[in-house]
């Protein structure tokens, strides 16, 4: 079995990169994502503007005592090295500890809105330290308050002239260069076009963190930084994430570089099969440290032995290709009820009693005797909505079409939607 996967020309040993932000700027923390296994490391921005070379002290706002495990507002800008500094001073120990692990390194680069040169001289200055890829930050939400330069890219009203830039540094670079989009800019999928089309991207990275505010309300403070500062990782962006790589892929053919919200295998393998040949972990290694790339590599290995697979390439996009539009999905002419077509079936030996489906059925549709061990739904109330399926912590409830008794859905993976056909 191998995990090797390649992108835009580059191979990387594993799919899995040290996502870019603050665990990419240190040597000593990405010394040890590379232990772990990292097959990559998208090291921090350097940026050319010094207002997006400092930021607010505190930074990270961790919203666990809020209810919201591994959940944080922050904000960081770009590193806070000078970019002179850094090519001279770090970025040739980065490339050379990556050579020892046997991983790739690419590197992050914010110019300003002002005019092209300013991202080709950057992009030459780390190419020329040795960068075998170059991603491109145009997208940062919290750059958008922070600098007025930026600010005219991450706004998304300049999307030609992002386009520009990227097809300038094309021009003046041999490696492959990727751009990195946040889900909260506009149009991102014609921002995405435009980069791929005029400016001749290689990849894209998605998605970036999410502009966004968390309020506290005991103090009726704004949580952290009271400013558009609020810029949101973690778990609550890999819907986000994945929707965003479909909506872009609808319009072009870039290869994309999954990031948001991956904190285990599941999460890693999700945007794989969503077609992805590289993935990203950033705020799950600010909370868990090195064992998530472990966790996730171990994951991916098992999920492939498990499957028979022998390589990413086995699987990735399985499951983006099954995506339809809603209106190409087989659909009732009208919806009937009384009865309903399809209803839940119980498997009554799984069943412990815990009522919750009574309670959640809005059509109070479901009864249960637990004395005398029944448990069944009305098809003259039931929906056929499905909720009850999902909900049960015992999967002890299926929806089965009531003509064929056929299984619909027993909550694993697509519902088979053909039974209006049957
Ligand atoms: C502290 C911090 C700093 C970040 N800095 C950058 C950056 O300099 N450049 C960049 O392109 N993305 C930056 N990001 C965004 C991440 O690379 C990533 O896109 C985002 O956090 C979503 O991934 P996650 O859910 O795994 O954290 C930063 C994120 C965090 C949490
Ligand atoms: S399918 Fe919906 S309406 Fe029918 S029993 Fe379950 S929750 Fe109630
Ligand atoms: S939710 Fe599941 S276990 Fe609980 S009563 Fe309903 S069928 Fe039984």
């Amino acid at each position: 079995m191998s995990l090797e996967t390649k992108m835009s020309g580059l191979t990387f040993k594993n799919p899995l990169m040290a996502g870019c932000a603050g665990i990419t700027e240190w040597l000593e923390p990405a010394e040890k994502w590379l232990k772990a296994g990292a097959g990559g490391i998208l090291a921090k921005s350097i940026a050319t503007d010094p207002n997006m070379r400092r930021y607010l002290r505190p930074t990270f706002y961790t919203l666990n005592r809020h209810g919201l495990k591994g959940a944080m507002t922050e904000c960081e800008l770009g590193s806070i090295y000078p970019p002179e500094v850094w090519v001279k001073e770090m970025q040739p120990r980065f490339v050379e500890l990556c050579q020892k692990y046997n991983a790739t390194f690419i590197q992050s680069i914010i110019g300003t809105g002002a005019d092209t040169n300013d991202w080709v001289e950057l992009a030459q200055l780390v190419e020329s330290a040795g960068a075998e890829g170059i991603e491109l930050d145009p997208a940062c939400p919290i750059g958008a308050t922070a600098s007025a330069e930026y600010a005219s890219m991450e706004l998304g009203d300049n999307p030609e002239f992002l386009a520009e830039v990227i097809g300038a540094v094309k021009k003046a670079v041999k490696v492959p260069v990727g751009v990195k989009l946040s889900p909260t800019i506009k149009p991102l999928d014609e921002i995405a076009k435009l980069a791929r089309e005029a400016g001749h991207a290689d990849w894209c990275t998605l998605v970036n963190a999410a502009g966004g505010f968390h309020v506290d309300v005991e103090s009726e403070q704004i949580m952290g930084a009271n400013t558009i500062a609020g810029y949101i990782p973690g778990p609550s962006l890999k819907w986000w994430g994945l929707y965003k790589i479909w909506q872009v892929r609808q319009v072009c053919d870039i290869e994309i570089s999954g990031c948001g919200g991956i904190w285990d295998a599941d999460d890693a393998l999700q945007y794989i099969l969503m077609g992805c040949p590289t993935i990203q972990v950033v705020s799950s290694v600010y909370f868990d440290g090195p064992r998530v790339f472990t966790r996730i590599l171990d994951g991916i290995e098992k999920f492939m032995d498990r499957k028979g697979y022998s390589s990413i390439e086995d699987f990735r996009g399985k499951a983006y290709r099954q995506i339809k539009l809603y209106k190409d999905l087989p659909m009732e002419e009208e919806i009937k009820l009384e009865p309903t077509p399809i209803y839940p079936a119980f498997d009554v030996d799984k069943c412990n009693f815990c009522m919750r489906c009574v309670t959640a059925c809005i059509r109070d549709a479901i009864k249960a005797d637990e004395a005398e061990g029944k448990i069944a739904a009305d098809p003259m109330l039931c929906l056929g909505c499905g909720f009850c399926v999902g909900l049960c912590p015992t999967s002890a409830v299926k929806i089965i079409h009531g003509k064929t008794g056929r299984v619909v859905w027993d909550g694993v993976g697509t519902c088979n939607f053909d039974w209006v056909n049957w």
